[in-house]
């Protein structure tokens, strides 16, 4: 069986957007692969996190992979900082990567140009700890939003010049993206990405929002004057980003949904969709507050994941150690 490997970071609580780019995607081929599904809070502390937080928001996403229907009997559900080797092998990879190459990531630019105090270094050299995360376990595939391609991409190149340079140790990982809902947009700002980390809260619609607070987001989502339902990215990325978000949930396609709602205006159809997604939310958030009502159960599933992981990117850890000449060859 083929190596699936993604993560996510605890930086907040994900939205709809990490739901429909990410963990949809996860649920629907975990039969298919031997899946490794990452907590990555070495990732979070590139910008500063509050403590606290940071830990509530750890547990918080262990539970939306569960929720979400991540089956732990089959995948291994795990916390980055559980599995040393993660910053082990991501400080290789920070030694074969250029700062060039790094200060080219669009995310670094974006990220570093909001920064008043400083530009933490984490920033910089967080692809290559990525890269690390998905080359340790072998992985074959990796499931993620748009906005990771880039990252992807580094992670091959390194994975070749490691290869190239040193021995042929990794496989080269595929990046896989959702044909529909690989970037969801803004509610507020169409043209900028949904982000749980955006300061305006009516931009994004979080996975634990109150159901009556998701459709109050839907209904005032920004659109346009024309009023027409029509999928038009550039000339009305308002209407088109919640055209998508409704195919999605649906599974009927953007032309289908165009028919259905011709002649009729914006607000029954933002308040169907308000209900679809509130069906979506209700049971979604229930299975949710099992597991965060069921530590045991939770903290069950995070050391097992642990333990497997460990296991396993261990073997490559030492692989690389031997590859490069660190430490002493066992006699
Ligand atoms: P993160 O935590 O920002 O996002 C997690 C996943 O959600 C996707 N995503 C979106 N998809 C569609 N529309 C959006 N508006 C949207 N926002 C986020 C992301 O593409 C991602 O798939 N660097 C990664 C985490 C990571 C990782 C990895 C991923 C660390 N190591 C190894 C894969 C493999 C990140 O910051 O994702």
């Amino acid at each position: 069986m083929e190596t699936l490997f993604s993560g996510i970071q605890p930086s907040g609580i994900p939205t709809i957007g990490n739901y429909i780019g990410a963990l949809k995607q996860f649920v629907e081929i975990q039969d298919q692969y031997d899946c490794y599904f990452c907590i990555v809070d070495q990732h979070a502390i590139t910008v500063p996190q509050d403590k606290t937080a940071l830990r509530k928001n750890i547990r918080t996403l262990a539970a939306i992979y569960l929720a979400s229907g991540i089956d732990p009997d089959k995948a291994t559900l795990f916390i980055q900082s559980e599995v040393p080797a993660h910053a082990q092998a991501g400080w290789m990879l920070t030694s074969i990567s250029t700062i060039g190459e790094l200060e080219r990531m669009t995310q670094y630019k974006d990220k570093a140009k909001d920064r008043k105090e400083g530009i933490p270094a984490g920033l910089l050299t967080y692809p290559p700890l990525m890269a690390a995360d998905i080359l340790l376990y072998g992985t074959n595939i990796v499931p993620v939003g748009e906005d990771q391609k880039q990252h992807l991409e580094l992670t091959r190149d390194l994975a070749e010049r490691f290869n190239n340079r040193y021995n042929e140790i990794f496989t080269i990982p595929e990046i896989r993206m959702p044909k529909v809902g690989g970037r969801v947009m803004s509610l507020q700002e169409p043209t900028k990405k949904m982000s749980k980390s955006d300061s305006n809260t009516k931009g994004f619609i979080s996975l634990l929002d109150p159901p009556n607070t998701v459709a109050k987001k839907i209904k005032s989502a920004v659109t346009d004057s024309d009023g027409i339902v029509k999928y038009d990215k550039e000339n009305k990325p308002g209407i088109s980003n919640l055209l998508s978000m409704y195919s999605i949930f649906t599974g009927e396609s953007i032309e289908s949904i165009e028919k259905k709602y011709e002649g009729k205006g914006y607000g029954d159809f933002k308040g169907d969709l308000a209900q679809i997604t509130v069906d979506f939310i209700t049971p979604f958030q229930e299975k949710y507050e099992y597991y965060m009502n069921h530590p045991e159960i939770l903290d069950d599933i995070l050391d097992k994941g642990a333990e497997k992981a460990n296991k396993k990117a261990y073997k490559m850890l030492k692989k690389m150690e031997n590859a490069m000449g660190l430490g002493r060859k066992r006699r």
